[in-house]
């Protein structure tokens, strides 16, 4: 077994929005307080959370993003600061955005290039990832006539260009159709079968408890719970009964989006 990714005891801490610019009077908020865990090869890992709890201000941290105010991540090993370490990384954002003029194929020859493969090797490549996200024969489609979920698959299959041992995606389902849902679980599925580790924040329970081996569940930026998910399941309970309960436990005053004082 190899730790693919090694996140130790981060803490990220921002200044509260909006407080005074006299130093005096700065408000600091924690937005991340040292979240630990570790995911291994062969392992789908689902990070949940409410809105706000701090989900993808710790992925921004491991994709070296954002630095941590304390703590360290290790990716395979080498300090996620370094820019190798991102070498054996892949990643989609909540939002996949790309340039409206290039088409399919564009996208992925330019993203390709920037991590620095060659156009031959991602040209042959391109048909294939486009079939793995149901995007097949739109390699010439202009990105701006896709449609959000499209654009959104697109993102996820260049996620797989370099062939990435570890995968990150924040929040990869929010936006597809149930088709599109199920090509990203069977992939995922497919690819923990390869040896990959996979790590991905969600709210889509549902998809979390069918594909997850464990999970973390971090509320205001602590980590309330890990482990995994065939223990939440037990007696026909949901993963998404299962969270409801353990937040009302932790926080019984956690209905409404989180605002950190
Ligand atoms: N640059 C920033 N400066 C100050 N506060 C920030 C900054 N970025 C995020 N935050 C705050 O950090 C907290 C966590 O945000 P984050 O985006 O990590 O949440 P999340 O768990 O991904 O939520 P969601 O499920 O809505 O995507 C929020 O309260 C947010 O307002
Ligand atoms: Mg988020």
């Amino acid at each position: 077994m190899t730790v693919a990714l090694d996140i130790k005891n981060v803490t990220k801490i921002y200044e509260k929005p909006g407080s005074s610019t006299f130093g005096f009077a700065k408000r600091f908020v924690k937005v991340v307080d040292g979240v630990s865990l570790a995911i291994n090869d062969s392992e789908i890992y689902g990070f949940l959370g409410l809105n706000g709890a701090g989900k993808t201000t710790t992925i921004k941290m491991v994709l070296g993003l954002i630095q941590p105010t304390s703590g360290a991540v290790d990716i395979f090993g080498k300090d996620a600061r370094e820019p190798a370490s991102r070498a054996c990384l892949g990643f989609a954002p909540e939002r996949s955005s790309f340039y409206d003029y290039l088409t399919a194929g564009e996208v992925l020859e330019t993203l390709g290039g920037l991590s620095g493969m060659d156009q031959k090797t991602i040209r042959a490549k391109t048909p294939e990832l486009l079939e793995l996200v149901a995007l097949e024969g739109e390699d010439r489609t202009l990105v701006k006539n896709f449609s959000k979920g499209m654009q959104q698959r697109l993102g996820i299959a260049q996620s797989l260009l370099a062939d990435p041992a570890l995968l990150i995606f924040d929040e990869p389902t929010t936006g597809l159709d149930p088709f599109g849902r199920k090509i990203f679980k069977d992939l995922m599925v497919r690819l923990k079968g390869q040896g990959k580790a996979i790590f991905f924040s969600s709210h889509q329970l549902m998809d979390v408890q069918e594909i997850c081996d464990r999970v973390g569940v971090i509320h205001r930026g602590k980590l309330v719970h890990e482990g995994p998910v065939a223990e939440l399941v037990r007696e026909g309970r949901t993963v998404e009964k299962w969270f409801i309960e353990l937040l009302g436990q932790v926080d019984p005053g956690a209905k409404k989006p989180i605002q950190l004082d």
